[in-house]
């Protein structure tokens, strides 16, 4: 091997993130798809540990609970500064989702972001062996298969991207943009979660870095060659439907009322996630249509995310001061139209909510694939369903087009849509229910990571 772990004989999977599960409410679609994978597939899942020390970490340690096993390096303040809030979600997240007007461009950041790569790979060609297949995870982490190769490592790497990839017009705003196609070209697979995206990365590849586009999504770049493809990540949606069937019954009392519809919308507090236009429009559906008031109301559950970045407090402020609006202008003694819920929910309770609802709002911006729409759609009763409405931004839009798809943008459309949703007859709700299942039944998690697998072979 390249370390001192000498004894594995068969090559295993190692899966690479910054962030790995901790704690029983996992959010973000990374973890809970990668935890659906790992379980099935086994392999060690490698990342950050969350916790902050004065001195860097050498060696990964081993994180003993848990059903599966993990390896872990702490950060230090600075690098949490510089690397985790700074270079990965002050730049590449918000220029990745098409948000240039939030860039904050610093050196220090980048030095970080390189730096706790490298010292990243340091620590994992210790522990991989030849054999190994290495599947890298995400934005924090793109530079890592270039590092483990200036170290030496020969094995096949595939990386996987879970947000949207932006055009070459945007990726210019990054003063390193050509960096940023070198660090994808030293992996044989680059996974993108749509078309949308595996375009925009050959785009950039091309046009920014000079690579020559090969056949069948191949690129060239110098010495290197690298398939670039979409992979639309998924959840098990047969587990998810029978933890709806089991869970609907045990919401606590006073959730489900007889007279009233339940609208959902389930998102990281995330300046992504349209959730201020949704709370618009939503308001404008009530303004429309007084005969529905008391009859229907938004429940958005919302946990904060990346608190301390200054983006995200202020999405955390809009949202609150329009919730309180809308609720200022509308509610009366027995209702109120939203209720903006500020904290994690347990999956089940997650998973009943999805169910008792007559409708999912998921409205974002831009988002890589949006895993609350097809666990939505799968938690639905099939015999009488709710009604998903889909932003056209979302990858899930790609594979669910018979949702309600919406510009987020649109204010008065979604309005409509809304109002579409709750008159839509039984039997239309049932066809579309039924075609979007097939999708999520067919290309499922296990579907989405053999897909990659077996392309990075
Ligand atoms: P992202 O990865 O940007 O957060 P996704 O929709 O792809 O967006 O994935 C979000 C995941 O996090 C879903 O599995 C969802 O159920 C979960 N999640 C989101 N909000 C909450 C919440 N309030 N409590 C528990 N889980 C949540
Ligand atoms: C998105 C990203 C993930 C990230 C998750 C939660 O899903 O693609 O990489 O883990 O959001 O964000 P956090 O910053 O808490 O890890």
């Amino acid at each position: 091997g390249y370390g001192r772990e000498g004894r594995a004989r068969m090559g295993r999977l190692i899966c690479i993130s910054n962030r790995i599960p901790s704690g029983p409410n996992p959010s973000g679609g990374l973890v809970v798809a990668l935890h659906d994978t790992i379980k099935e597939t086994g392999g060690i899942w490698i990342g950050t540990s969350g916790e902050i020390v004065d001195t860097p970490d050498n060696t990964l340690h081993e994180i003993t609970d848990g059903p599966f096993r993990r390896m872990a390096f702490d950060l230090t303040e600075a690098e949490q500064e510089n690397y985790y809030f700074g270079f990965s979600n002050q730049v590449l997240w918000p220029l990745f989702h098409g948000r240039t007007d939030l860039l904050e461009i610093h050196a220090e950041y980048l030095d970080s972001y390189k730096e706790v790569n490298r010292r990243f790979a340091k620590m994992l060609i210790e522990v991989i062996e030849p054999e190994d297949r290495i599947w890298v995870h995400d934005y924090h982490l793109i530079p890592l298969a270039l590092y483990l190769r200036q170290l030496g490592a020969k094995n096949r790497m595939g990386f996987f991207l879970h947000t949207p990839f932006p055009n070459p017009i945007t990726l210019h705003a990054l003063p390193n943009a050509e960096d940023v196609c070198e660090w994808l070209a030293n992996y044989e697979v680059v996974g993108m979660q749509s078309e949308r995206d595996a375009r925009a990365a050959i785009a950039c590849l091309t046009e920014i870095a000079g690579a020559q586009e090969l056949a069948g999504g191949f690129v060239q770049l110098g010495e290197r060659q690298c398939r670039v493809a979409a992979f639309p990540i998924a959840i098990d949606a047969q587990e998810f439907r029978h933890l709806a069937e089991e869970q609907i019954d045990r919401l606590p009392a006073g959730v489900i009322k007889p007279d009233r519809q339940l609208i959902i919308g389930v998102d990281r507090l995330d300046y992504t996630k349209g959730v201020p236009q949704r709370f618009k429009a939503f308001g404008e559906f009530l303004s429309r249509h007084e005969e529905w008031h008391r009859h229907v109301s938004l429940i958005q559950i919302s946990p904060p995310t990346r608190e301390g970045v200054e983006a995200y407090d202020n999405i955390r402020e809009e949202t609150e001061h329009l919730s309180g609006q809308v609720n200022g202008q509308f509610a009366d003694i027995q209702w109120a139209p939203i209720r903006f819920i500020n904290r994690p929910v347990p999956r089940e309770t997650l998973a009943g909510l999805y169910r008792a609802a007559q409708i999912a709002l998921v409205t974002p911006l831009m988002d890589g694939m949006n895993l609350v729409a097809k666990e939505f759609v799968a938690a639905q009763n099939p015999e009488d369903p709710g009604v998903l409405i889909l932003s056209q931004f979302a990858g899930a839009a790609e594979q669910m087009d018979d949702a309600l798809i919406v510009n987020p943008h649109d204010i008065e459309q979604m309005a409509t849509a809304i109002m579409t949703a709750l008159a839509m007859p039984l039997q239309d709700r049932r066809r579309r229910h039924e075609a979007l299942m097939d999708v999520l039944l067919t290309k499922d998690v296990s579907w989405w990571s053999k897909g990659f697998l077996t392309a990075l072979g």
